[in-house]
């Protein structure tokens, strides 16, 4: 029989158990999953506290960190509290107790073991790496992770100095300067864990075992250790700041690039790089980059709240039609995020190639061959169209002809089940004109996805003038379903994203036809933040698309009739074609050497940017969306617009008057 410790905490539970052996359970209070919030460490603290005094005592012979949740075990630090930290003294003077505990689970007398069952990233692998031994489940759920840098940061709990302890160098700062998430095994492998067991079930045996034989966790080996000698760690610092440079510029992300700087200081010595590390911590996390990042976390959330949680519905039949660019894609992911997909198309030949052509996800998500295997088996090629009666979601992507989708809605709309959601890829026909031939119209809606489908996170769900709301709910649910985030819009042309984005591409292939160096201006707007420069964005896309939609926009006169229209008559669509504006080469267009002044990047920069900001505004005046964070989500999932920006609405916004009044003002 287990007797609690401390009898009055809220997120956490502290029970001792008959060997002596204490158990504090992690489980916050109302909450899903498991952030360490400030209540949650300062009863972790009050647990310190009484294991201290138990070990003293030789009442508790040890002490076992396990989650209370099903899913997960500790997801960090709690983002939602970050914003209350202004300035660095705040900051500093929030994390101090929070490292002064740590160090005293490191230096408990008993032994501190951490049972891992479920995502523990961040603040929570901080926390595991002060215990004296960590074991994990070999579960798919279970992943290990630094993902600071996304909000700006690096690890700020003394991570930094822990981890290159527990795993040399290499492998802790590849974790913190990527963000990447490891499994149980690789987190084994390289020294975070200590070790695995197969299932939750045995986490508990394993955990009482380690306490009982105090094992203690080995740092990692010298030779790994070697890089962090004078010196080998300035050279392999070079090193990683040239990687870093290609992923991220210093200005825009500085957070990398303070962490390189802070290893190559002090990463030679663990109490060293523990006292700098709050030190060079407690300014960026108050910096506007990780203040914009943290507001792009929120607005994925927001836009995952779009789909309401309880609809008792979910998706798990799935039926495309068109099995095209887009349609074998969208079947792919399906398959990808655990639905089964039956895939139809005119051409049984189109179909088995659009299904080959999932391999490539398939071998990137799932890592073992019966993983594998069982996504190939859900992903169906139903030239008939039989699995129509049995799909909870139906999505046509076939071609753009309104007169084609219209006979097609008419004709399977007797097909589907009653509660089916109908929906379309198209990406310029009007929803209400592709229904106005259904018996219900009310049914149809819209899924527009972009290409490439498996890499874009953003996806449009378009709402018809008649679409029924319920309908709009289950497609919203069925996009969060495939991990990415919905985006309701009305149904305008052009939607959201390809509506803000197009003035934005036309403007610049303008000054491209005046003469200007199209190279400087994608340089210019790749300075501003933006993931590739507007040329370049447009070859990548194919101009005769570009055409296309700057018609459905009634943006004609914009950039249409120069260099746009003349490219494409001429058969030169971009990258596809092998040349557009630039010629293009293995997938790359071919640059000339060329530097350009900063500044004048930097102001080249700001006013490409502009004719995009204006539509944003437009867009929102116009309800595409319904409020402003929609907007500003929209741009930076869908388009990438610079995230340590805040989106277009806030960027104006920020340098003046709400949206940026002031200095529309000024133009
Ligand atoms: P695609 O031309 O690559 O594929 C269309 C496929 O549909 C072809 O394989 C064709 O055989 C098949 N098809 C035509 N009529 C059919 C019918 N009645 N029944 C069954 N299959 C039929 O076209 P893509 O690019 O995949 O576009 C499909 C839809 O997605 C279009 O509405 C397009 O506007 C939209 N879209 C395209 C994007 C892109 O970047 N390509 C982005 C977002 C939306």
């Amino acid at each position: 029989m287990n007797r609690a410790l401390l009898s009055d905490l809220s997120d956490w539970r502290l029970e001792i158990d008959i060997e002596g052996i204490a158990w504090a359970t992690f489980d916050r209070q109302g909450e899903s999953a498991n952030a360490l919030g400030r209540r949650p460490l300062e009863e972790l603290m009050r647990i310190v506290e009484r294991i201290e005094q138990g070990a003293r005592d030789h009442e508790v012979k040890g002490l076992v960190i396990v989650s209370g949740k099903e899913k997960g075990f500790i997801v960090g630090a709690d983002i939602r509290e970050f914003d209350l930290l202004t300035t660095e003294a705040s900051v500093i003077e929030a994390i101090r107790p929070v490292n002064a505990m740590l160090d005293r689970i490191e230096k408990m007398p008993v032994p501190v073991v951490a049972a891992v069952h479920g995502v523990c990233v961040g603040g929570g692998l901080e926390l595991i790496l002060a215990c004296h031994y960590r074991i994990a489940t070999r579960d798919e759920q279970t992943r290990f992770g630094f993902p600071e840098v996304k909000l700006g940061i690096f690890p700020g709990f003394n991570g930094t100095a822990r981890s290159i302890r527990q795993t040399g160098p290499q492998d802790a700062m590849d974790a913190m300067l990527t963000g990447r998430m490891i499994s149980a095994t690789s987190a084994r492998a390289k020294g975070f864990i200590d070790q695995l067991v197969d299932s939750a079930g045995t986490l508990h045996w394993a955990a009482r075992r380690a306490v009982l034989e105090r094992r203690h966790a080995k740092p990692a080996p010298a030779a790994k250790m070697l890089l962090a000698r004078w010196p080998a760690r300035s050279f392999v610092a070079g090193k990683m700041r040239d990687l870093v440079k290609r992923e991220a510029r210093e200005a825009h992300y500085p957070a990398p690039y303070r962490l390189i700087d802070l290893f190559e200081s002090h990463g030679g010595g663990y109490d060293a790089m523990k006292a700098h590390e709050t030190r060079a911590f407690a300014p960026l996390m108050v910096s506007d980059t990780a203040r914009n990042l943290r507001r792009v976390f929120r607005l994925s959330e927001a836009l995952k709240a779009q789909a309401p949680k309880d609809l008792g519905w979910k998706p798990r039949r799935v039926h495309v039609i068109g099995a095209g660019t887009m349609g074998a894609d969208i079947a792919g992911v399906a398959v990808a995020a655990g639905m089964e997909v039956t895939l139809q198309d005119l051409s049984p030949e189109v179909i088995q190639k659009g299904i080959a052509a999932q391999g490539k996800l398939f071998a990137r998500r799932f890592k073992t061959k019966p993983l594998r295997d069982a996504a190939k088996a859900r992903l169906i090629a139903d030239p008939e169209g039989r699995g129509l009666a049995l799909a909870d979601v139906v999505i046509e992507a076939i071609v753009e002809r309104l007169d084609v989708k219209q006979t097609l809605f008419r004709d399977i709309e007797a097909k589907v089940k009653p509660d089916c959601v109908l929906a379309t890829n198209t990406s310029s026909l009007r929803i209400e004109e592709i229904a106005s031939g259904m018996a219900n119209p009310s049914r149809l809606v819209g899924i527009h996805f972009f290409n490439p489908v498996a890499k874009m996170p953003l996806v449009e769900v378009v709402r018809g003038e008649a679409s029924d709301p319920a309908m709009i709910d289950r497609a919203s649910a069925f996009v969060v379903a495939l991990a990415k985030f919905p985006l309701v819009v009305k149904s305008v042309p052009g939607f959201l994203v390809n509506r803000v984005l197009a003035p934005y591409m036309l403007a610049a292939m303008k000054r491209a036809d005046a003469g200007e160096d199209i190279q400087k201006i994608d340089e210019a707007a790749r300075a501003f933040g933006m993931p590739v420069g507007p040329i370049e964005l447009a070859d990548t896309v194919g101009l005769d698309v570009c055409a296309h939609v700057g018609k459905i926009l009634g943006l004609e006169g914009e950039g249409a009739g120069g260099r746009l229209e003349r490219l494409v008559s001429a058969g030169k669509l971009g990258k596809k074609s092998g040349e557009g504006f630039y010629v293009w080469k293995d997938g790359k267009p071919e640059l000339k050497l060329e530097t350009y002044n900063e500044a004048d990047l930097e102001r080249l920069g700001r006013e490409i940017v502009e004719p995009l900001i204006r539509e944003a505004r437009r867009a929102l005046d116009d309800g595409v969306v319904a409020n402003a964070d929609l907007v500003d989500a929209g741009m930076i999932f869908g388009t990438g617009f610079a995230p340590f920006r805040g989106g277009p609405l806030h960027y104006a916004s920020e340098r003046g008057g709400p949206h940026g009044e002031r200095m529309a003002a000024a133009q």
